[in-house]
């Protein structure tokens, strides 16, 4: 392999010697079945994904729908220092889109793209070379009117011809491109071929030396990683990752291992940085498990559970003389350290507002109040109580400015092996209470029947998971839900020692975005619909006590 390469210094990058980072968790990462998110929730993301350090977050692709238009817009406004990328066809009507969702921008980028292998000209676009290179051409002159940075992608770029691809991107940058990616679509490609293409890029189009050149790989083959750092190798000065490698299909080149791969072996890799705060990595890879209420692996690299943990006697021997022994990095340098036992039965409202804010919650003082109260109540039912739970509480229990909300009041279960479960549940809204009663396969069916009998609205129950917060048998559990109906599909969580009352809890919190129905929907899945609509035929007769609450 031949020495490091220089490469121009990126826009807002202080030296040539460091690696821009680029996110696109939230266009790339989002596209992944089960990864969707609302707008308040890429917002939430956005900000630590800020915090984090990116040096450009891809906010979304703003022709796709309204709803991702609204989210870059307002993404775009918010950022303090880092370049917001919207995404864009090469076609006039996306770019057009994403320039105008990227107004409010301090740093806006547009980010438009154009397959070059023959199988997509051919098959997917039905294009000729020639006009590939006009249509880039005219598009990236277009882009490059409307914002001062403009980044080309080549889509399927490592299965091009490569004469071709060195065209394609001269192409882009004569026509105003100051970025040009080179991406592993399809996952196909290996570090050492990855490298070759690359540096007889660089060797190729001399003109590359006015941009930055950028890798965006994907991980079909579990190679996303390495590629992109063979990247790095051959001269890439941006990576474009993902948190936990998140995205379509197998996912994206994973941004903690990307960034803890060039900090821990920096002289492997020429001494290259990034701008990256390593101690905030746990956190942003907890808060999108959070967001998206999928579990990050145990042995996931970097951030997972056990990543830092030691079993065997002989290695818990060796960290315990020396953590060189069996740790190539420091836990505290990514944010692994453990979540220690901060509050008790004892701890005051100082204390525990100091934690909330510690683990990110910017809390009104009625909020605070409320689950200052839940976790009083939970200290009394639990006896280690330690951030996972705190951040669990948080899932909890509507805002203050919910007045809308239905709120569980009360409930009783019935059930055992050799009867059929029947559930009374009381909820309130608007200081009215309602009962119903109703029976099911098993003690969950039936409360959700009579949550469901209340509320009046059809639903379907398009996913359930329950799940232990912490170990032991005090543990809290947390219910996780997806229900439909047929403005979307809506995320609900709840939490608590009981795990029927975590079942309605989650069920009530995603039917009250369900009836708020303001731009909370997740993004995809709206399709998924009421059809299935587990809600009982004789309640569309007409029984149930719930007119008295409307
Ligand atoms: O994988 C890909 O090619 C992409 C481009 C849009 C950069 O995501
Ligand atoms: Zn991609």
């Amino acid at each position: 392999m031949s020495d490091f390469p220089s490469n121009p210094v990126p826009p807002g990058c202080p030296s040539a010697n460091v690696v821009q980072i680029f996110d696109t968790t939230l266009r790339d990462g989002e596209q992944a079945p089960g990864f969707s998110m609302n707008r308040a929730e890429k917002r939430r993301m956005a900000r630590q994904l800020e915090a984090l350090g990116v040096d450009v977050l891809e906010a979304g692709f703003p022709i796709a729908s309204p709803d991702d238009f609204a989210s870059v817009r307002e993404i775009a406004s918010e950022a303090e220092t880092m370049c917001v990328a919207g995404l864009a066809r090469a076609l006039e009507e996306d770019i057009r889109r994403a320039a105008e969702a990227l107004k409010g921008a301090k740093r806006p980028r547009i980010h438009t793209f154009l397959a070059t292998s023959d199988l997509h000209l051919a098959e997917k676009l039905r294009m000729s070379r020639e006009d590939c290179l006009s249509q880039i051409r005219r598009m990236v002159s277009l882009a490059r009117s409307l914002a001062p940075d403009v980044e080309f992608s080549a889509e399927d770029a490592s299965r091009t011809d490569p004469d071709f691809l060195c065209r394609a991107v001269e192409t882009a940058i004569a026509a105003g491109a100051n970025v040009v990616n080179i991406p592993d679509t399809v996952g196909y490609t290996t570090p050492e071929e990855f490298f070759r293409l690359l540096v007889g890029l660089r060797e190729r189009v001399p003109s590359l030396a006015n941009a930055v050149l950028s890798v965006h790989c994907h991980d079909d083959l579990g190679l996303a990683v390495a590629n992109s750092l063979a990247g790095v190798r051959a001269g890439a000065r941006q990576v474009e990752c993902t948190v936990c490698g998140v995205g379509e299909r197998a996912g994206n080149a994973a941004l903690e291992e990307i960034v803890m791969g060039l900090a821990t072996r920096r002289a492997h890799y020429g001494n290259l940085a990034t701008n990256i705060r390593t101690p905030e990595l746990v956190k942003t890879a907890r808060l999108l498990s959070d967001i998206v209420g999928v579990r990050i692996s145990p042995n996931k690299a970097i951030v997972g559970g056990n990543a830092f943990a030691h079993e065997s006697g002989i290695h818990q021997h060796g960290v315990m003389a020396n953590a060189l022994t069996y740790e190539i990095m420091a836990p505290e340098s990514v944010g692994a350290q453990d979540a220690a036992l901060v509050l008790g039965k004892h701890s005051g409202r100082h204390a525990f507002a100091t934690r909330m804010a510690e683990l990110g919650f910017k809390l009104s003082e009625e909020r605070l109040g409320q689950l200052f109260k839940s976790f009083k109540a939970l200290a009394d039912r639990k006896k280690d109580i330690d951030d996972r739970d705190l951040v669990a509480l948080a899932a909890n229990s509507p805002a203050a400015d919910e007045t809308d909300a239905w709120v569980l009041d009360r409930f009783v279960v019935n059930s055992g092996n050799l009867m059929t479960a029947t559930a009374c549940v009381a909820l309130k809204r608007k200081g009215k209470r309602v009962e119903e009663v109703a029976s099911g396969s098993g003690p969950v069916y039936a409360a959700i029947r009579a949550v469901e009998k209340i509320v009046r609205h059809p639903f379907s129950l398009e996913d359930y998971q329950l799940q232990a917060v912490t170990e032991h048998r005090d543990a809290l559990g947390e219910v996780r839900v997806k229900i439909a109906d047929a403005t979307g599909l809506y995320r609900g969580r709840g939490v608590s020692t009981d795990i029927i009352e975590a079942s309605i809890l989650a069920c009530l919190s995603g039917i009250n975005a369900m009836l708020r129905s303001d731009g909370q929907a997740l993004g995809r899945g709206a399709a998924a619909a009421a059809q299935k609509s587990f809600y009982d035929i004789d309640l569309l007769r007409g029984g149930g006590a719930a007119d008295a609450a409307k």
